[in-house]
Protein backbone atom coordinates (compact mmCIF):
# COMPACT_ATOMS: atom_id res chain seq x y z
CA UNK A 1 0.00 0.00 0.00
CA UNK A 2 2.92 2.06 0.80
CA UNK A 3 3.90 2.01 -2.91
CA UNK A 4 0.24 3.96 -3.70
CA UNK A 5 -0.54 7.61 -4.99
CA UNK A 6 -2.72 7.25 -2.10
CA UNK A 7 0.02 7.08 0.17
CA UNK A 8 2.62 9.25 -0.94
CA UNK A 9 3.83 12.76 -0.51
CA UNK A 10 4.89 15.32 -3.38
CA UNK A 11 6.51 14.83 -5.81
CA UNK A 12 5.80 11.42 -5.58
CA UNK A 13 2.38 11.64 -5.63
CA UNK A 14 1.66 14.15 -8.48
CA UNK A 15 4.06 11.77 -10.88
CA UNK A 16 2.25 8.51 -10.12
CA UNK A 17 -1.11 10.32 -10.37
CA UNK A 18 -0.05 11.99 -14.12
CA UNK A 19 0.18 8.97 -15.33
CA UNK A 20 -2.94 7.22 -14.83
CA UNK A 21 -4.79 10.51 -14.90
CA UNK A 22 -5.12 10.90 -18.41
CA UNK A 23 -7.34 7.45 -18.51
CA UNK A 24 -9.93 9.15 -15.54
CA UNK A 25 -10.60 12.45 -17.41
CA UNK A 26 -14.31 13.62 -17.31
CA UNK A 27 -13.94 13.46 -21.50
CA UNK A 28 -12.23 9.52 -21.65
CA UNK A 29 -14.53 7.94 -18.94
CA UNK A 30 -17.92 9.24 -21.06
CA UNK A 31 -16.64 7.18 -23.96
CA UNK A 32 -17.53 4.42 -21.55
CA UNK A 33 -20.82 5.09 -21.68
CA UNK A 34 -22.38 2.71 -23.60
CA UNK A 35 -20.08 -0.16 -22.39
CA UNK A 36 -21.50 0.64 -18.89
CA UNK A 37 -25.12 0.64 -19.66
CA UNK A 38 -24.49 -2.53 -21.95
CA UNK A 39 -23.11 -4.76 -18.90
CA UNK A 40 -25.78 -3.19 -16.64
CA UNK A 41 -28.50 -4.40 -18.80
CA UNK A 42 -26.91 -8.14 -19.31
CA UNK A 43 -26.85 -7.75 -15.39
CA UNK A 44 -30.89 -6.62 -15.09
CA UNK A 45 -31.64 -9.16 -17.68
CA UNK A 46 -30.24 -11.78 -15.72
CA UNK A 47 -32.59 -10.47 -12.61
CA UNK A 48 -35.87 -10.62 -14.86
CA UNK A 49 -38.23 -12.91 -14.03
CA UNK A 50 -37.06 -12.78 -10.83
CA UNK A 51 -39.73 -11.90 -7.67
CA UNK A 52 -36.90 -10.93 -5.75
CA UNK A 53 -33.09 -10.05 -5.52
CA UNK A 54 -30.55 -9.78 -3.33
CA UNK A 55 -28.97 -6.53 -4.98
CA UNK A 56 -25.40 -6.34 -3.37
CA UNK A 57 -24.19 -10.16 -5.28
CA UNK A 58 -26.88 -9.83 -8.31
CA UNK A 59 -26.09 -5.80 -9.18
CA UNK A 60 -23.99 -3.37 -6.85
CA UNK A 61 -21.03 -5.38 -6.64
CA UNK A 62 -20.51 -7.30 -10.01
CA UNK A 63 -20.97 -3.86 -12.11
CA UNK A 64 -17.92 -1.64 -10.84
CA UNK A 65 -15.71 -4.99 -10.82
CA UNK A 66 -16.52 -5.58 -14.63
CA UNK A 67 -15.98 -2.19 -15.45
CA UNK A 68 -12.67 -1.66 -13.78
CA UNK A 69 -11.44 -5.15 -14.93
CA UNK A 70 -12.20 -4.52 -17.71
CA UNK A 71 -10.70 -1.14 -17.69
CA UNK A 72 -7.31 -2.69 -16.66
CA UNK A 73 -7.42 -5.55 -18.41
CA UNK A 74 -7.92 -8.26 -15.79
CA UNK A 75 -9.86 -11.07 -17.35
CA UNK A 76 -13.81 -11.02 -15.73
CA UNK A 77 -13.64 -14.82 -14.94
CA UNK A 78 -10.74 -13.88 -12.44
CA UNK A 79 -13.56 -11.58 -10.54
CA UNK A 80 -14.32 -13.93 -7.72
CA UNK A 81 -10.49 -14.13 -6.91
CA UNK A 82 -10.33 -10.59 -6.67
CA UNK A 83 -13.10 -10.25 -4.73
CA UNK A 84 -11.94 -12.53 -1.73
CA UNK A 85 -8.14 -10.33 -2.11
CA UNK A 86 -9.79 -7.20 -2.37
CA UNK A 87 -12.14 -8.24 1.04
CA UNK A 88 -8.91 -9.19 2.70
CA UNK A 89 -7.01 -6.14 1.87
CA UNK A 90 -9.23 -3.04 2.55
CA UNK A 91 -9.84 -5.57 6.26
CA UNK A 92 -5.81 -3.31 6.46
CA UNK A 93 -7.08 0.26 6.01
CA UNK A 94 -9.50 -0.05 8.94
CA UNK A 95 -9.03 1.57 12.44
CA UNK A 96 -9.83 -1.44 14.08
CA UNK A 97 -7.88 -4.35 12.45
CA UNK A 98 -5.79 -6.40 14.18
CA UNK A 99 -2.76 -8.80 13.77
CA UNK A 100 -4.70 -11.67 11.99
CA UNK A 101 -6.90 -9.23 9.47
CA UNK A 102 -3.05 -6.90 8.78
CA UNK A 103 -1.30 -10.75 7.87
CA UNK A 104 -4.60 -11.67 5.90
CA UNK A 105 -4.07 -8.40 4.06
CA UNK A 106 -0.47 -8.84 3.58
CA UNK A 107 -0.87 -12.59 1.77
CA UNK A 108 -3.74 -11.60 -0.02
CA UNK A 109 -1.50 -8.20 -1.43
CA UNK A 110 1.08 -10.54 -2.50
CA UNK A 111 -0.95 -12.75 -4.28
CA UNK A 112 -2.68 -10.42 -6.33
CA UNK A 113 0.21 -8.72 -6.87
CA UNK A 114 1.90 -12.01 -8.45
CA UNK A 115 -1.11 -12.35 -10.28
CA UNK A 116 -1.01 -8.65 -11.51
CA UNK A 117 2.86 -9.18 -12.22
CA UNK A 118 2.40 -12.37 -14.64
CA UNK A 119 -0.30 -10.10 -16.56
CA UNK A 120 1.65 -7.10 -16.86
CA UNK A 121 4.59 -9.29 -18.47
CA UNK A 122 2.13 -10.38 -20.74
CA UNK A 123 1.44 -6.63 -21.66
CA UNK A 124 5.01 -5.53 -22.31
CA UNK A 125 5.14 -8.26 -24.93
CA UNK A 126 2.28 -7.96 -26.14
CA UNK A 127 0.40 -4.71 -25.52
CA UNK A 128 -3.63 -4.45 -25.66
CA UNK A 129 -5.97 -1.51 -25.80
CA UNK A 130 -6.34 -0.98 -21.97
CA UNK A 131 -4.75 0.57 -18.91
CA UNK A 132 -2.41 -2.27 -17.57
CA UNK A 133 -0.58 -1.70 -21.14
CA UNK A 134 -0.78 2.24 -20.47
CA UNK A 135 0.65 2.12 -17.21
CA UNK A 136 3.50 0.11 -18.92
CA UNK A 137 4.09 2.04 -21.78
CA UNK A 138 3.93 5.06 -19.47
CA UNK A 139 6.67 7.76 -19.30
CA UNK A 140 6.89 10.47 -17.03
CA UNK A 141 9.56 13.06 -18.10
CA UNK A 142 11.33 9.85 -19.52
CA UNK A 143 10.87 8.50 -16.11
CA UNK A 144 8.98 5.24 -15.75
CA UNK A 145 7.00 4.26 -13.05
CA UNK A 146 9.14 1.05 -11.11
CA UNK A 147 7.59 -2.23 -11.44
CA UNK A 148 6.59 -2.25 -8.09
CA UNK A 149 4.82 1.15 -8.37
CA UNK A 150 2.93 -0.27 -11.20
CA UNK A 151 1.96 -3.30 -9.77
CA UNK A 152 1.14 -1.06 -6.25
CA UNK A 153 -1.13 1.45 -8.11
CA UNK A 154 -2.68 -1.38 -10.31
CA UNK A 155 -3.96 -3.32 -7.24
CA UNK A 156 -5.06 0.53 -5.69
CA UNK A 157 -7.81 1.07 -9.21
CA UNK A 158 -8.85 -2.60 -8.79
CA UNK A 159 -9.58 -2.13 -4.84
CA UNK A 160 -11.03 1.08 -5.62
CA UNK A 161 -13.48 -0.73 -8.03
CA UNK A 162 -14.39 -3.10 -5.38
CA UNK A 163 -14.77 -1.69 -2.71
CA UNK A 164 -16.32 1.85 -3.26
CA UNK A 165 -18.92 2.15 -6.22
CA UNK A 166 -20.70 -0.87 -5.20
CA UNK A 167 -21.28 1.04 -1.82
CA UNK A 168 -22.70 4.10 -3.86
CA UNK A 169 -25.01 2.09 -5.66
CA UNK A 170 -25.98 -0.58 -2.59
CA UNK A 171 -26.43 2.55 0.05
CA UNK A 172 -28.36 4.67 -2.61
CA UNK A 173 -31.09 2.36 -3.83
CA UNK A 174 -31.41 1.20 -0.01
CA UNK A 175 -31.75 5.56 0.52
CA UNK A 176 -34.17 5.79 -2.17
CA UNK A 177 -36.41 2.63 -1.05
CA UNK A 178 -36.75 4.00 2.26
CA UNK A 179 -37.48 7.31 1.18
CA UNK A 180 -40.33 6.37 -1.72
CA UNK A 181 -41.12 10.42 -2.33
CA UNK A 182 -37.75 11.37 -3.08
CA UNK A 183 -37.16 8.35 -5.56
CA UNK A 184 -40.68 9.95 -7.00
CA UNK A 185 -38.35 13.11 -7.23
CA UNK A 186 -36.47 11.69 -9.67
CA UNK A 187 -39.10 9.43 -11.72
CA UNK A 188 -41.18 12.21 -12.44
CA UNK A 189 -38.46 14.21 -13.90
CA UNK A 190 -38.77 17.02 -11.08
CA UNK A 191 -34.77 16.15 -9.98
CA UNK A 192 -32.22 15.59 -12.61
CA UNK A 193 -29.82 11.98 -11.98
CA UNK A 194 -26.74 14.06 -11.51
CA UNK A 195 -28.07 15.53 -8.62
CA UNK A 196 -29.76 12.48 -7.02
CA UNK A 197 -26.57 11.21 -6.64
CA UNK A 198 -24.57 13.76 -5.43
CA UNK A 199 -27.41 13.61 -2.49
CA UNK A 200 -26.81 9.84 -2.23
CA UNK A 201 -23.16 10.67 -1.90
CA UNK A 202 -23.54 12.94 0.96
CA UNK A 203 -26.37 11.24 2.68
CA UNK A 204 -24.73 7.57 2.67
CA UNK A 205 -21.29 8.25 2.20
CA UNK A 206 -19.12 5.27 0.78
CA UNK A 207 -16.04 6.18 2.28
CA UNK A 208 -16.67 7.62 5.67
CA UNK A 209 -13.35 8.21 7.13
CA UNK A 210 -9.74 9.09 5.75
CA UNK A 211 -6.02 9.39 7.86
CA UNK A 212 -3.41 12.05 7.51
CA UNK A 213 -0.01 12.21 9.17
CA UNK A 214 1.22 15.72 10.41
CA UNK A 215 4.30 16.47 8.80
CA UNK A 216 5.33 19.03 11.99
CA UNK A 217 3.50 20.22 14.95
CA UNK A 218 0.32 21.81 13.65
CA UNK A 219 -2.21 23.79 15.34
CA UNK A 220 -5.79 22.95 14.72
CA UNK A 221 -8.94 24.84 16.23
CA UNK A 222 -6.55 25.55 19.29
CA UNK A 223 -5.54 21.99 19.12
CA UNK A 224 -2.00 20.63 18.36
CA UNK A 225 -1.12 18.10 16.74
CA UNK A 226 2.42 16.51 17.12
CA UNK A 227 4.54 15.79 14.30
CA UNK A 228 3.81 12.28 13.18
CA UNK A 229 0.17 12.11 15.10
CA UNK A 230 -2.28 10.69 13.09
CA UNK A 231 -5.60 13.01 12.18
CA UNK A 232 -8.57 10.67 11.17
CA UNK A 233 -10.56 12.65 9.40
CA UNK A 234 -14.75 11.58 9.02
CA UNK A 235 -15.79 12.42 5.92
CA UNK A 236 -18.85 11.01 6.30
CA UNK A 237 -19.82 13.58 9.30
CA UNK A 238 -18.50 16.32 7.66
CA UNK A 239 -21.30 15.42 4.78
CA UNK A 240 -24.40 15.57 7.71
CA UNK A 241 -22.50 18.66 9.01
CA UNK A 242 -25.54 21.34 9.98
CA UNK A 243 -23.54 23.94 9.56
CA UNK A 244 -23.08 22.97 5.99
CA UNK A 245 -25.96 21.42 5.61
CA UNK A 246 -29.73 22.51 5.86
CA UNK A 247 -31.40 19.16 7.09
CA UNK A 248 -28.62 16.92 7.21
CA UNK A 249 -30.57 14.06 8.06
CA UNK A 250 -32.78 14.82 5.39
CA UNK A 251 -32.36 12.90 2.08
CA UNK A 252 -33.02 15.55 -0.53
CA UNK A 253 -32.56 14.47 -4.07
CA UNK A 254 -33.06 17.90 -5.56
CA UNK A 255 -30.60 19.55 -2.88
CA UNK A 256 -28.80 22.97 -3.82
CA UNK A 257 -25.28 23.71 -3.46
CA UNK A 258 -24.44 19.91 -2.18
CA UNK A 259 -20.83 20.83 -2.08
CA UNK A 260 -20.23 17.52 0.19
CA UNK A 261 -16.78 15.34 0.78
CA UNK A 262 -17.67 11.84 -0.38
CA UNK A 263 -14.76 12.40 -3.03
CA UNK A 264 -12.42 14.00 -0.36
CA UNK A 265 -11.00 17.16 -1.31
CA UNK A 266 -6.68 18.33 -2.11
CA UNK A 267 -4.28 16.80 -3.56
CA UNK A 268 -5.88 13.31 -2.93
CA UNK A 269 -9.12 13.98 -4.33
CA UNK A 270 -10.50 10.69 -5.83
CA UNK A 271 -8.92 10.04 -9.21
CA UNK A 272 -12.03 8.06 -10.16
CA UNK A 273 -15.16 10.20 -8.72
CA UNK A 274 -16.04 10.58 -12.85
CA UNK A 275 -15.87 6.80 -13.36
CA UNK A 276 -18.17 6.00 -9.97
CA UNK A 277 -20.16 9.16 -10.64
CA UNK A 278 -21.37 7.69 -13.99
CA UNK A 279 -21.47 4.16 -13.31
CA UNK A 280 -23.75 5.39 -10.21
CA UNK A 281 -26.04 7.55 -12.67
CA UNK A 282 -26.62 4.27 -14.86
CA UNK A 283 -26.88 1.85 -12.08
CA UNK A 284 -29.75 3.83 -10.67
CA UNK A 285 -31.49 5.12 -13.35
CA UNK A 286 -31.67 1.73 -14.80
CA UNK A 287 -32.79 -0.21 -12.14
CA UNK A 288 -35.34 2.55 -11.04
CA UNK A 289 -36.52 2.22 -14.49
CA UNK A 290 -36.34 -1.55 -15.06
CA UNK A 291 -38.01 -2.08 -11.46
CA UNK A 292 -40.69 0.67 -10.79
CA UNK A 293 -42.33 -1.80 -8.11
CA UNK A 294 -38.80 -2.65 -6.41
CA UNK A 295 -39.41 -2.26 -2.50
CA UNK A 296 -37.42 -3.71 0.39
CA UNK A 297 -38.00 -7.14 1.08
CA UNK A 298 -37.23 -6.47 4.55
CA UNK A 299 -37.10 -3.44 6.79
CA UNK A 300 -34.27 -4.75 8.86
CA UNK A 301 -30.89 -4.86 7.00
CA UNK A 302 -27.19 -5.43 7.79
CA UNK A 303 -24.06 -3.33 7.56
CA UNK A 304 -20.92 -4.56 7.37
CA UNK A 305 -18.69 -3.92 10.18
CA UNK A 306 -16.02 -1.69 8.65
CA UNK A 307 -15.11 1.97 9.97
CA UNK A 308 -13.71 3.26 7.18
CA UNK A 309 -16.24 2.05 4.45
CA UNK A 310 -19.71 2.12 4.68
CA UNK A 311 -21.73 -0.70 2.64
CA UNK A 312 -24.31 -3.36 3.16
CA UNK A 313 -23.72 -6.93 3.38
CA UNK A 314 -26.85 -8.00 1.61
CA UNK A 315 -29.80 -5.74 -0.16
CA UNK A 316 -32.73 -8.15 -0.73
CA UNK A 317 -35.56 -6.48 -2.81
CA UNK A 318 -38.64 -7.41 -4.08
CA UNK A 319 -39.99 -6.72 -7.73
C1 LIG B 1 -18.45 6.11 -5.02
C2 LIG B 1 -17.25 5.69 -5.27
C3 LIG B 1 -15.99 6.27 -4.70
C4 LIG B 1 -15.80 7.01 -3.57
C5 LIG B 1 -16.85 7.46 -2.55
C6 LIG B 1 -14.38 7.30 -3.49
C7 LIG B 1 -13.79 8.05 -2.48
C8 LIG B 1 -12.48 8.41 -2.44
C9 LIG B 1 -11.87 9.26 -1.44
C10 LIG B 1 -12.61 9.86 -0.24
C11 LIG B 1 -10.57 9.42 -1.76
C12 LIG B 1 -9.55 10.29 -1.01
C13 LIG B 1 -8.83 9.55 0.06
C14 LIG B 1 -7.91 10.45 0.85
O1 LIG B 1 -7.89 11.66 0.66
O2 LIG B 1 -7.21 9.92 1.73
C15 LIG B 1 -10.32 8.64 -2.96
C16 LIG B 1 -9.08 8.53 -3.58
C17 LIG B 1 -8.87 7.76 -4.69
N1 LIG B 1 -9.82 7.09 -5.44
FE1 LIG B 1 -11.79 6.98 -5.07
N2 LIG B 1 -13.75 6.73 -4.56
C18 LIG B 1 -14.70 6.10 -5.34
C19 LIG B 1 -14.48 5.42 -6.51
C20 LIG B 1 -13.27 5.27 -7.13
C21 LIG B 1 -13.05 4.56 -8.37
C22 LIG B 1 -14.13 3.87 -9.20
C23 LIG B 1 -11.71 4.64 -8.63
C24 LIG B 1 -10.92 4.09 -9.77
C25 LIG B 1 -11.14 2.99 -10.35
C26 LIG B 1 -11.09 5.40 -7.56
C27 LIG B 1 -9.75 5.68 -7.46
C28 LIG B 1 -9.17 6.45 -6.47
C29 LIG B 1 -7.76 6.72 -6.41
C30 LIG B 1 -6.69 6.20 -7.36
C31 LIG B 1 -7.57 7.53 -5.29
C32 LIG B 1 -6.23 8.08 -4.78
C33 LIG B 1 -5.98 9.45 -5.36
C34 LIG B 1 -4.70 10.09 -4.82
O3 LIG B 1 -4.17 9.65 -3.82
O4 LIG B 1 -4.27 11.05 -5.47
N3 LIG B 1 -12.07 5.76 -6.68
N4 LIG B 1 -11.50 8.04 -3.36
Amino acid sequence: MRKTMLMKNPPDHMRLRRLVSRAFTPHVIETLRPRIEQLTDLLLDNMEGQSSSELISEFAFPLPVLVIAELLGVPANDRDIFRDWARAMVGALDLQSDRTEMDAADAAGEECEAYLANLVAKRRTTPKDDLLSLMVAAEDDGQRLTEDELLANAMLLLLAGHETTVNLIGNGVLSLLRNPGQAARLRNGEVTLASTIEELLRYESPVQLTVRRAAEDTCVAGATIPAGGHVVLLLGAINRDPEFFASPDQLDVGRADNDHLAFGDGSHICLGASLARLEGQIAVSSLVKRFPDMALFNSLVHWREQASLRGLKELRVAF
